[in-house]
């Protein structure tokens, strides 16, 4: 028997390849310094290792741009607030989704009631899709961003972006969208799908630790610094460079975090060299990878919809979210049981079995009041991860059959 059963993976991946422990505790040990900015060697070195990470990310996102559009920051909270309120002026319109993460809608929320700023909010249907027309019939002249959630992290639907880009490129709106629930899940192609800001967190599937995040910016888009100070570049200007990334990167990068980014990015890579059979590395890392996440997704998908079958079978459970094969979905799965607090049955399963999932809100107020769990304390949100096993899956089946025959009885 396990100590825990982590089925918590879309609020933070866990465990982590073992590369990124290796290698984050080496590199801190070795080369903890500032990068590039004291000039030394182990400066220089430094400096390498994060223009390396931000060359990998690049090209891992499909960004065919300069890599040093490729920003580092806190987390995806931070780009976020950095890349709309960066981008949008008092008297412009913005479009956000009824499935967009606090981080998101808060900004929005506060633009919208301090600054003179007008928000749509587009809705989605019984599932969890958003129609690409409705963001189409919401543009307006003065549209300046159009902020899309890839996959909700309540339901795990998976948005068309490709259409979504089709329709805003035709537009004057920046695109933005936040790729929280899919970076490290599906293969993500930016300069494609027509995404113009891309923003990522470190800690879900691209298995970084917390505390570091990014976005691409990119080529020709210019956000506004929101934070400015050392760079270690052009320190005699009174004002922020505008050179990315020095523009939106003030103060002392988050080192340990790149190079867990750094060494994620190459155990995605070398797991989809070894999945291709691969032994002259003739792959590209967008390659390798790309297979890498194919072979990611089949996993965490079997693993819902195992979770998915056994729940629908189960009386009293209530599943949320995508139902058919046919529905593009990433490995979130939101269910309620016989209108119990999602907060209780949450805690029952931690306490009694040892089952790590997430119960409320999940952030995203809007998806759950047009849920109509709002009153019922959010869902419980079971996310298995590619670490998941089937003990994990077979507890979690446990658990929840034992609490619906109980809460029947
Ligand atoms: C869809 C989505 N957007 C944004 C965030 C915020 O990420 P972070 O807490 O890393 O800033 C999350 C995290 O839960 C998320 O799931």
């Amino acid at each position: 028997m396990k100590d825990n059963y982590y089925l918590d993976n879309a609020a933070t991946t866990w465990p982590k390849p073992e590369s990124v422990y290796e290698f984050m505790d080496r590199f801190f040990r070795d080369c903890g310094v500032s990068p590039g900015r004291a000039g030394h060697q182990m400066g220089v070195e430094a400096e390498m290792m994060v223009t390396q990470t931000r060359h990998l990310l690049a090209e891992f996102f499909g960004f065919n741009g300069d890599p040093h559009r490729v920003v580092f920051t806190q987390n995806a909270t931070d780009s976020l607030n950095t890349a709309i309120t960066g981008l949008i002026e008092p008297g412009d319109h913005m479009i956000i989704t009824r499935l967009e993460h606090n981080s998101v809608l808060r900004p929005a929320n506060h633009l919208e009631r301090d600054h003179n700023v007008s928000v749509s909010r587009i809705g989605r249907d019984a599932y969890g899709y958003i129609d690409p027309e409705d963001i189409e019939d919401a543009l307006r002249e003065n549209t300046r961003v159009v902020v899309v959630n890839h996959a909700s992290n309540v339901f795990g639907s998976v948005q068309d972006i490709e259409r979504i880009g089709n329709i805003v490129r035709k537009s004057d709106a920046i695109l933005i969208v936040d790729t929280c629930q899919t970076a490290g899940v599906l293969d993500i192609d930016m300069d494609r799908l027509g995404i113009d800001v891309l923003v990522f967190t470190g800690h879900k599937g691209l298995f970084g630790p917390m505390g570091i995040g990014g976005m691409i910016v990119g080529e020709g888009i210019n956000i506004r610094a929101l934070r400015v100070g050392g760079t270690g570049v052009d320190s005699i200007s009174p004002f922020q460079p505008d050179v990315y990334p020095y523009h939106l990167e003030a103060g002392t990068l988050n080192l340990p975090g790149i190079a867990g980014l750094n060494a994620a990015q190459k155990w995605f890579a070398e797991m989809g060299r070894d999945l291709a059979g691969e032994t002259m590395n003739k792959l590209s890392h967008k390659e390798a990878c790309r297979t890498a996440l194919a072979e990611i997704h089949r996993v965490e998908v079997t693993h819902i919809n195992r979770l998915a079958s056994a729940f629908r079978a189960t009386g009293g459970v209530t599943v949320h979210g995508p139902i058919g094969n046919d529905q593009p979905r990433v490995a979130t799965l939101s269910i309620s049981l016989r209108g119990l607090p999602a907060d209780q049955v949450g805690a029952m399963l931690d306490a009694d079995f040892e089952v790590c999932v997430r119960p409320g809100l999940h952030c995203a107020p809007d998806a759950h009041e047009d849920e109509g769990t709002v009153p019922i304390n959010g869902t419980v949100r079971f996310s298995p991860g590619y670490f998941t096993d089937g003990e994990d899956i077979d507890r979690a089946i446990e658990g929840i059959s034992t609490l619906c025959r109980e809460a029947a009885a």
